[in-house]
């Protein structure tokens, strides 16, 4: 495509190290969505003649069936997607085909085919993460009733409503879906036209080619636009916190599925055995889960360390960018294909997670509150409560336990009304704030849930 300044020709070795269709020759037909919109615009301002424009877009046309049945093979020599599909046009329509890179530049050009790319990949996992969340809303309603332990420090803390929990990771999730939206947004404008990367003499329309492929405006500076890599930093960070959240899930589904815990269910079709062991049933795709997001965290390093001394404008080592991209967005649409279902499928056994929390400690808080309430300052409740756990240890004893005559000895404040609030459900139920675990402020978020998916569902489609 050079040749006219060039007295020899590439080393092989050159044309092997500097390719990228290992990368770039899956986007073929968003670097043809490009070209038929610009030569479209050629041929409506009458930079090309528009005769010629027609028979660019059917040539272009005719390229998109020759990738797709396979007949077209691309070669090393013509370096990436770009160079070959024009070549490729050249061929068949001669001086026409040669039109085709009129006021454009490969450093506009991979950059609205990259943007192409991309739109149409969130969209896909935008759909994956609408499924995501309303398994979460299905499985919240159904485990609304059940009662599991709530941990800090991974240790026994609050009984809890499993809907909360539940609830709880629809709230991160939700924020990852706004995070995937701000990255969708930093799509919006239209790379074409800003040429190499000063613009171009020749009047293009820019404005023309920004609609036809449903960008909102073109670009406003035409040395950042073949610069930039914002957008792929803006999807890195959705999918370097959305993989985090998975990890954190997963890992809590190891804990709670494992025998010392054992009141989290895991489907069978979601886990596997040991080659040795008969007994084993492995929480394998949640470990998986886990030990994929490290690679995702390591794409969104690449490309920021890539950018980092990178000076204006345009600079080969961006031909890199696509690598991580697509690695990460190949795991995180993995990631969703088996989280929705191994979700849709996970059961909770409420009557083993009341075992595991029948001494009744969890709810040493509540006696603290009760006696917050008759009076007693809350520092001086703990104090004394913190006693009663002390002299349940050294007795081998639960809070549930404890005898009428105990409680009298024990704690002498508390009466009667005490009791019929030392039940793991009371526990649940009275907690009440705004955003707490009761059932009536899960069942709201629930809700408020809904109402959040429906809207989400409607911005990812625009
Ligand atoms: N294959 C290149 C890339 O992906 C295309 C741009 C090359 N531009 C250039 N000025 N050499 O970045």
């Amino acid at each position: 495509m050079w040749k006219g300044r060039f007295t020899e020709n590439t080393a092989q070795a050159v044309q092997k190290f500097t390719q990228s269709l290992d990368l770039d020759w899956a986007l073929a037909s968003y670097d043809i969505e490009g070209s038929v919109a610009h030569a479209r615009m050629l041929g409506s301002e009458g930079l090309i003649p528009p005769e010629e424009a027609r028979r660019i877009e059917d040539g272009l046309n005719r390229i998109r069936e020759e990738i797709a049945s396979g007949t077209l093979v691309p070669t090393q020599e013509l370096e990436d997607v770009h160079m070959n599909i024009e070549s490729r046009l050249i061929e068949l329509l001669g001086p026409t085909g040669a039109r085709l890179h009129t006021g454009r530049s490969r450093n506009d050009q991979v950059a609205v085919t990259m943007r192409l790319f991309l739109r149409d990949r969130l969209r896909h996992i935008a759909s994956g993460m609408e499924a995501l969340l309303s398994v979460l809303l299905e499985r919240a309603a159904r485990h609304m009733d059940v009662i599991v332990p709530g941990f800090t420090h991974l240790q026994q803390a609050q009984p809890i409503s499993m809907g909360h929990y539940w609830m709880a990771h629809f709230a991160a999730f939700s924020r990852d879906c706004e995070r995937l939206l701000f990255a969708l947004g930093s799509l919006r404008e239209c790379p074409l036209g800003a040429g190499a990367l000063a613009g171009s003499t020749l009047p293009l329309n820019r404005e023309m080619t920004a609609k036809a492929l449903g960008f909102a405006s073109p670009t406003r500076n035409s040395l950042d636009t073949v610069a930039q890599r914002d957008y792929m930093a803006d999807y890195h960070s959705f999918a370097v916190t959305f993989a985090t959240h998975c990890s954190r899930l997963a890992e809590d589904f190891v804990i709670y599925s494992s025998r010392e815990f054992g009141w989290l269910l895991l489907p069978d079709a979601f886990c596997t055995g040991s080659s040795m062991m008969p007994q084993k049933k492995n929480p394998d795709v949640l470990e998986l889960l886990r030990g994929k997001t490290g690679q995702i965290l390591g794409h969104f390093l690449d490309l920021l360390v890539t950018l980092k001394g990178l000076p204006l404008t345009y600079d080969r080592d961006l031909q890199e960018d696509k690598r991580g991209l697509q690695a990460s967005l190949r795991t995180v649409e993995e990631m969703l294909a088996v989280l929705v279902p191994l979700l849709s499928a996970v059961e909770v056994d409420g009557e083993k997670a009341a075992e595991g929390m029948n001494d009744g400690f969890l709810l040493a808080t509540d006696v603290a509150e009760y006696l917050v309430a008759k009076g007693v300052p809350f520092r001086q409740a703990h104090g004394m409560v913190g006693g009663l756990v002390k002299e349940c240890l050294a007795r081998k004893k639960g809070l549930f336990d404890l005898t009428g005559e105990e409680w009298k000895e024990l704690l002498p404040e508390a009466g009667e009304d005490l009791f019929p609030l030392l039940s793991l459900r009371s526990a649940v139920e009275r907690r009440r704030t705004y955003g707490g675990t009761a059932f009536d402020q899960v069942a709201k978020q629930i809700e408020d849930g809904k109402a959040f998916l429906e809207n989400f569902r409607e911005s990812f489609k625009r």
